[in-house]
């Protein structure tokens, strides 16, 4: 047996901050404030509320149900449902190894930032900063002869603090790492709202997200963007949930934990949007640019208008500019740990390869790939991946796992598993939920997606998306393929 094998949570306590720290990632800090925003304002937490309860509760418990009764990987779980879907399990793997590595990417830039921001070096112009004098970013193709070495310096160093976290024990390595890094991700939060609230037009910015527009109500789209939020927020098919339930111990209250995680992932980011809101309120009340353009997503929102709010907020900057950085260091690194610790799992177990030595294998391949990331034409690639990997092959991960557990598992076993011990129960209407509510909203989400993607896409989208689809499906073939060393592997009971 392996060494992850036998891995078991030694308290609840490691176990839920593992969760949360899974859930709670860029896209609660650079996400949420946007999608909230372009999807009427206060009255999207109907939408976001529903999503959560109906879809995303609902789903963390099939992942945390399976995880827990089979106590195996994802591979060898599906291989043991049946021998055809083991590809499934490693293309959900690999395409979340995938994102991680220029997830790393993302978060290499922060580390830069928190340098950054102890002297605000950042200048007079954030934005031609971020792209010139960080990325060194070029949209041509050339540009990936072009390594940027403080870009490739950061990203070897979160890889670092990646393996050194993931190569030891589960209990000393994910484990501490979250109980101590979590705590600590609250209280900054906290720091930094409560100071976001005592700044001049604080109130116009967070008035916004109070503000409902109830218009946007009979939008589908809106219903469609707080799905999404929910599944990229949550973390749902990436197999972390399942993963992470796998190392429980017998007796645990299943549902009132996912409960719990989904709570309080939803919470943060809703609490640190407020802060988010209540600062660009500064900006826009300070600067008179209008408040609509100030709200972006993603890297504009924390390298570029960040910076210049810190620019003119004098010198609270210095103590808010690192805090606002290591906020997304923490909660980046704690996602980072989970979203391979799936992979791991697989290749430890299918393979017979201790702990430690996966980790390592795994963290320098994904450092390799992740140079690419590095280069003057990086930023451009991340953006597509990012598009493919996330609206799509998530999306359709996700997909094949309600279809997988909905129907061609036997479902009541999984509600006899969630019933066992938890306080709260799950009947018949999950069970309609995973069957078909769900499958149908990610279709939707899906094709959603698809349809942007046509309309938006140019020649080098293209290609890079036709040769990650390639990937995708070759490796997962090929690690399906692959005899297991393991022969408790092939021991399909359960
Ligand atoms: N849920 C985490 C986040 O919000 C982790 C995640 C990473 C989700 C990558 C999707 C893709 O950042």
């Amino acid at each position: 047996m392996t060494e992850t094998k036998k891995s078991q949570w030694n308290s609840n306590f490691a176990f839920m901050m593992a969760m949360i720290g899974s859930a709670v990632g860029l896209g609660n800090i650079w996400r949420f404030p946007k999608v909230l925003y372009t999807n009427g304002g206060g009255s999207f937490m109907i939408p976001y509320i529903v999503s959560l309860f109906l879809l995303g509760i609902s789903f963390v418990l099939v992942e945390y149900a399976v995880g827990y009764r089979f106590k195996r990987s994802l591979a060898r779980i599906l291989f043991t449902i049946s021998k055809k879907l083991e590809p499934v399990a490693w293309f959900i793997l690999f395409t979340v190894f995938l994102i991680t590595t220029y997830y790393v990417c993302v978060v290499g830039w922060d580390l830069i930032y928190i340098f950054l921001s102890f002297t605000k070096a950042w200048g007079a112009n954030p934005d031609v900063f971020f792209t010139q004098n960080v990325l060194h970013a070029t949209e041509s193709m050339t540009g990936l002869f072009t390594i940027v070495p403080t870009v490739l310096a950061s990203v070897i160093a979160i890889w670092f603090i990646t393996w050194f976290i993931i190569k030891r024990d589960l209990n000393e390595g994910i484990g501490a790492v979250s109980k101590v890094l979590i705590p600590l991700l609250c209280v900054i939060v906290v720091i930094i709202v409560a100071f976001s609230l005592t700044l001049p037009g604080a109130s116009v910015g967070y008035s916004q997200i109070f503000t409902p527009d109830w218009s946007a109500l009979t939008n589908l789209d809106v219903w469609l963007a707080a799905f999404g939020q929910i599944v990229f927020s949550l973390s749902l098919g990436m197999a972390i949930a399942m993963t992470y339930a796998s190392y429980l111990p017998e007796g645990s209250k299943l549902v009132d934990n996912a409960m719990i995680v989904a709570f309080s992932n939803s919470g943060f980011e809703v609490f640190n949007s407020i802060g988010t809101f209540s600062i660009l309120g500064f900006m826009a009340v300070t600067t008179a640019i209008p408040f609509n353009e100030l709200v972006t997503s993603g890297s504009g929102l924390a390298f570029v208008v960040f910076p210049q709010v810190f620019n003119i907020m004098g010198d609270a900057a210095y103590v808010i500019g690192p805090l606002f950085f290591i906020c997304i260091l923490f909660a980046g690194i704690t996602s980072i740990i989970a979203l391979l610790e799936g992979f791991c799992y697989s290749i430890s177990e299918k393979f017979l390869i201790e702990r430690k030595k996966t980790a390592t294998v795994v963290c320098i391949v994904g450092c390799l790939i992740s140079a690419i990331f590095t280069t003057a034409a990086g930023s451009t690639i991340l953006d597509i991946a990012d598009a493919f990997l996330n609206n799509f092959a998530l999306l359709f991960a996700v997909f094949l796992e309600c279809i997988i557990f909905g129907w061609i598992y036997k479902f009541d076993n999984l509600i006899e598993t969630l019933n066992e011990h938890s306080r709260i129960k799950v009947g018949k209407t999950w069970k309609v939920v995973i069957k078909y509510i769900l499958p149908v909203c990610i279709a939707g989400l899906w094709l959603e997606g698809v349809l942007t993607t046509i309309n938006n896409n140019n020649e080098l989208s293209s290609t890079v998306m036709l040769i990650l689809t390639a990937i995708v499906i070759i490796v997962p073939i090929i690690l399906a393929k692959l005899p297991a060393i393991n022969k408790d592997y092939y021991n399909v009971e359960n």
